[in-house]
């Protein structure tokens, strides 16, 4: 059984991890945005909350639980290190290496690796169901957890925080919402959710990311002049 003590230990791994890898990093979109380390390690927060949200609600036995909870962790570690079509295999690989030298037992540390590669699948190819046959139980949860930041308020703070660097205005951040990437990723990804918790989760969070546009629609003018 992991104990908490082990359980923070593998948090500031990952925490020191990210810290350094981003200091040291030569991708140019880091230039831009200093707080990188931080700001992933708060969507790593955020995951794990989904995810326990997740397991709560689907009546998640405890062996199940502690290797969700170790690969919502260790899932994004490698986003300063590789480019992000190869992010999630990287970061089983740097998992696997640690928890193996940490000395946790071969099977769990398969089953996190396991996880934490398929959260980096390239979805589209297959469908939802198609894809969910292939995952594992575990991966799943990850993954879904992780939509899940991608679906809502959260997802919508991150656009208007990134919006207010470009010193964009009210109709502009409108605009960007509604058809940016922000709402493509949320449209495109809000329907690889598997279980019924994060099925639940998603409708509700999308759904506000729908209403907030729609009241933002009618509070802020998209014209120059009055017309
Ligand atoms: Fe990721
Ligand atoms: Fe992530």
């Amino acid at each position: 059984m992991l104990t908490n003590d082990q359980f923070i230990q593998i948090c500031n791994f990952t925490q020191r991890y990210l810290e350094e890898t981003a200091a040291r990093s030569e991708q140019e979109w880091l230039k831009s945005f200093p707080r990188a380390a931080e700001h992933r390690w708060q969507h790593t927060l955020n995951v794990l909350h989904n995810a326990e949200t997740i397991l709560a609600g689907e009546g998640a036995p405890e062996d199940v639980k502690e290797i969700v909870r170790v690969a919502v962790i260790l899932h994004d570690i490698s986003m300063f290190v590789c480019d992000h079509e190869i992010h999630g295999r990287v970061s089983a690989e740097i998992a696997e290496k640690y928890l193996l030298e940490e000395g946790y037992p071969k099977e769990f540390v398969a089953k996190v690796a396991r996880a934490v590669a398929e959260h980096g699948t390239d979805l589209g190819p297959l469908s939802p169901e198609e894809q969910g046959k292939l995952f594992s139980w575990e991966g799943k949860v990850v993954l879904e957890a992780d939509i899940l930041d991608k679906l809502g308020a959260s997802t919508i703070t991150d656009t208007l925080l990134s919006l207010g660097k470009k010193d964009q205005l009210g109709f502009e951040c409108r605009r960007e919402l509604a058809n940016g990437r922000a709402m493509q990723r949320a449209a495109f990804f809000k329907d690889y959710i598997w279980t019924e918790t994060g099925r639940r989760l998603a409708a509700q969070r999308f759904g506000f990311f729908l209403k907030f546009l729609d009241q933002l629609e009618q509070e802020v003018i998209d014209n120059s002049m009055p017309s």
